[in-house]
């Protein structure tokens, strides 16, 4: 991110995260037709007419609430790097009937795996949930052979929470799903604290959704 000073690797930002709009729908959908990315993702394969009717609602959902200055119940976010290109995306989206719950999601194309991104996008999702929507837990969940998405569940605090034998019926195999989550005073506030601060994301204001992420940065 531009200015922005260097910390640790992991916490060296290197990529920019956007709101993202329906004119990243064609990158999402490449993202997802490679086998590799879709390995462990339940809903997937499937056709652009499905991942299309699942985003295009939340995109459109996200600008309206942009638009009038709020912050998306559901925020959908494009993965750049420093020269523009589409890495991935990430979302983080308000668990309902939980107050203050916030579930993660992410998905990279396979070019940019392996060097961080990831562990990246998961404290900007952390941090971009607490301070700008207040979270109070954070969740994901991910099929038992995902072991890339565990692992970024672990890096970010959270823990094993359930298991749910069976529950996922991927192209005709039956898998179990892990249920991550904690809640956020139990997390690396500090780590927290410092993504936040290198990313420009500033406390909960409800009123003045622009003083927790940058306007210039919603593009
Ligand atoms: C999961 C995903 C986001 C990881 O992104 P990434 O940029 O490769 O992750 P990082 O480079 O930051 O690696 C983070 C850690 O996870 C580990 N990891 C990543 N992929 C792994 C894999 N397939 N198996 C085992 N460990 C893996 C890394 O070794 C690293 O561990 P370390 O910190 O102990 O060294 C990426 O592989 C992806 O988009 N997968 C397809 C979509 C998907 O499954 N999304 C999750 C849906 S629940």
């Amino acid at each position: 991110m531009e200015g922005d000073a260097p910390m640790t690797s992991r916490t060296e930002f290197t990529e920019r995260y956007r709101f993202a709009t329906r004119d990243d729908l064609p990158a999402f959908l490449e993202t997802l037709e490679d086998p590799a990315v879709t390995r462990w993702l339940w809903f997937a394969p499937a056709p652009p007419s499905f991942y299309e009717a699942y985003f295009g609602p939340l995109l459109d959902a996200q600008a309206e609430a942009l638009a009038r200055g709020r912050l998306p119940a559901t925020s959908v976010f494009a993965v750049e790097d420093g020269d523009g290109g589409f890495l991935g995306q990430g979302a983080t989206v308000a668990v309902e009937g939980s107050p203050g719950g916030f579930e993660i999601g992410f998905q990279l194309r396979r070019a940019a795996w392996g060097r961080g991104v990831g562990t990246r996008l998961a404290w900007f999702l952390g941090a971009y949930a607490v301070r700008c929507h207040g979270a109070h837990r954070l969740e994901g969940s991910c099929l038992v052979g995902n072991m890339g998405s565990r692992r970024l569940m672990t890096i970010l605090g959270l823990q094993e929470e359930g298991r749910r034998p069976g529950f996922r019926l991927k192209e005709g195999q039956r898998h179990t799903e892990l249920l991550y989550g904690a809640e956020v005073a139990a997390l690396d506030g500090v780590r927290l604290a410092e993504v936040a601060e290198v990313l420009g994301l500033g406390p909960k204001d409800a009123a003045r959704p622009d003083a927790c992420w940058p306007a210039s940065r919603a593009r």
